[in-house]
């Protein structure tokens, strides 16, 4: 039995910039690396994470997975926090995309209860774009936990970095905005392509060489 779960989400309000897949290798490293007991809850109605889980049980009968995946409707997340949040070590909440940002929002709510939130963002125009209005967002949970004098923890980083110079413009339009980045960025991995909850990216070689400082740096900044 633990204490009190860390409560993290890789978060933004745009869709296809890598939330589900990069929730699913960090979550998967810290199991296997750091020992952790891991949940992703998977508030998407796509449910990449759950169906992800589901199906590679199903090939793998007689393993156990690295992490639980649930998948649960955002109204359903504080009860079920409460009732099971304990027996975790830390818990990732895979948000779907939004249309609505409002403080009400049922999915904007989630973010409150979250110790951190890592922004995955893409170095194009339009993602940035998007970005930048989600940042409101987090300002507002940033306000709601200075309130109740809990910490938070907002980061952003490139993912899928490539040579482009849109990259770096992304990154320093994103910081004016306010946001802290990470200084480690994804490049376009294949792993990405197949996440797994029976193995951990840093099991592979590509893993390895291209995911490891990004992960040392999440767990750095994240303190898991
Ligand atoms: N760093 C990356 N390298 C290669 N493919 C990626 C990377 N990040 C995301 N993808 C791919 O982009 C698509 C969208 O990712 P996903 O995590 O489902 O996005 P979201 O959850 O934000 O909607 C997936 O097909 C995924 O494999
Ligand atoms: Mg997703």
């Amino acid at each position: 039995m633990t204490s009190q779960p860390k409560i993290l989400s890789i978060c933004n309000s745009k869709g296809g910039v890598g939330k589900s897949v990069v929730t699913m290798m960090v979550a998967t490293a810290l199991a296997e690396q750091k020992g952790k007991k891991v949940l992703i809850i998977d508030c998407d109605s796509q449910a990449t994470a759950y169906e992800t889980a589901e199906k590679e049980k199903q090939h793998y009968p007689d393993h156990e997975p690295l992490v639980d995946v649930e998948a649960l409707s955002p109204r359903r997340v504080n009860t079920f926090l409460k009732r099971f949040g304990d027996d975790y070590d830390v818990i990732f909440i895979d948000i779907p995309r939004m249309t609505e940002k409002k403080a009400d929002n049922p999915t904007v709510m989630l973010l409150y209860n979250c110790d951190g939130i890592l922004v995955p963002v893409i170095g194009s125009d339009v993602d940035v774009l998007a970005t930048q209005e989600f940042l409101a967002v987090i300002e507002e949970c940033r306000e709601f936990k200075a309130e109740m004098k809990e910490d938070f923890t907002a980061y952003g980083f490139i993912n899928r970095r490539n040579q482009r110079k849109s990259n770096d413009d992304a990154e320093t339009t994103i910081k004016k905005a306010g946001l802290k980045m990470f200084t480690n960025s994804l490049a376009d991995l294949k792993i990405f392509t197949s996440p797994s909850v029976f193995q951990s990216p840093l099991q592979t070689a590509e893993g390895l060489r291209r995911f490891e400082l990004f992960f040392k740096e999440f767990c750095r900044k994240y303190k898991v």
